[in-house]
């Protein structure tokens, strides 16, 4: 069927046309909103390249929590800025470390709130790398301990799931061993599954404070060229026992979330990480486009190509147009 018969425009005529035949669409309850959490009272600092974004202390994370859930947003991904850093990162698995009073204030304050955290050394290590090092190489086999340790004691704080971004070989079946023997088996493992050595993660090094202070991550992230690679990848995670399988820039990843969405039958998330949150950020400063739309369209097509979750710095704001436009 062709032109005079078949006019795709008919179907694009008015709003009600559109909406009925819209293929994709968002709800709050798919976004996660990523926060950075640090010691004090009463605190929130702006962070310079992520306008928009905060560090919130523990008791004004309460207070943003309960926001995010009028909002419609039910999930936050925790990001830890210790007291402290040292060599084997070990305010990451402290019982009394940021991240874990964070976990179990929340989950007395506002115990509706999902609450995830990021499963990761490189806050807290004073190097800045993902797991403890060995000369100048991140040791693979002994980070997992680690991670593992750290995990459990996100768990036994109350965490609701927890996302290892480490990129450390065999990591989630150790989480997952140690999580079972706790009898935590209900707590679910979101990995990172293909996470990129990325230049995008670089305002979240800033508001994290967690840039390598030497070398830079391609020894354990993987090269943005590959594609068979992040099959490999995911697959070994769902192997070694994750729930939900991450990609991780987004953007510039479609076509990945799109080829785990086809060949895998797990949930798919996507961060839609600091870089891409920062440039959209910018040029709507400039008025050089209109931040809500393009905060909207590139959501949208994270959804469309095949993402179910989304970690995103605009949960909140889409949320709210996502509110708008409904009523
Ligand atoms: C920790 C971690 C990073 C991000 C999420 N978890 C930084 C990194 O790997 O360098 C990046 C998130 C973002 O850029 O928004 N490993």
């Amino acid at each position: 069927m062709v032109f005079p018969e078949y006019r795709p425009r008919r179907m694009r005529q008015n709003a009600a046309f559109r909406a009925m035949i819209r293929e994709t669409r968002l709800d709050a309850a798919q976004l996660i909103l990523p926060v950075f959490v640090m010691p004090g009272k009463g605190l929130r600092e702006t962070i310079p390249s992520m306008p928009g974004v905060l560090r919130f202390s523990v008791d004004e994370l309460v207070k943003e929590a309960k926001e995010c859930l009028e909002l419609g947003v039910r999930a936050m991904i925790l990001f830890g800025l210790p007291e402290k850093k040292d060599g084997l990162g070990s305010g990451a698995y402290n019982k009394n470390g940021i991240v874990q009073r964070a976990i179990r204030e929340l989950k007395n304050k506002v115990p509706a709130m999902m609450v995830v955290t990021d499963v990761c050394l490189c806050e807290y290590t004073d190097h800045g790398h993902c797991g403890c090092l060995n000369g100048q190489e991140v040791d693979n086999d002994a980070t997992l301990e680690l991670l593992a340790k750290t995990a459990l004691s996100h768990a036994e704080a109350g965490a609701d799931m927890v996302a290892p971004s480490d990129m450390m070989d065999g990591r989630v079946s150790e989480i997952r061993s140690v999580l079972d023997e706790a009898g935590l088996y209900k707590v679910p493992i979101m990995s990172y599954a293909v996470k990129y050595a990325s230049a995008f993660y670089g305002p979240f090094r800033d508001a994290a404070e967690c840039a390598p202070q030497f070398g830079d991550r391609r020894a354990y992230q993987m090269d943005p060229a590959n594609t068979r690679e992040a099959l490999r990848e995911a697959t070994l995670d769902v192997e070694e026992g994750a729930d939900i399988l991450m990609v991780k820039p987004a953007l510039s990843c479609l076509d990945i979330i799109s080829h785990l969405h086809d060949e895998f039958d797990l949930p798919v998330a996507a961060y839609q990480v600091s870089g891409e949150y920062a440039m959209i950020k910018a040029a709507a400063e400039r008025g050089w486009i209109e931040e809500e739309r393009v905060m909207e369209e590139s959501l949208i097509s994270i959804r469309r190509a095949g993402a179910d979750i989304i970690l995103t710095y605009f949960a909140k704001d889409m949320a709210r147009l996502i509110r708008q436009t409904r009523d």
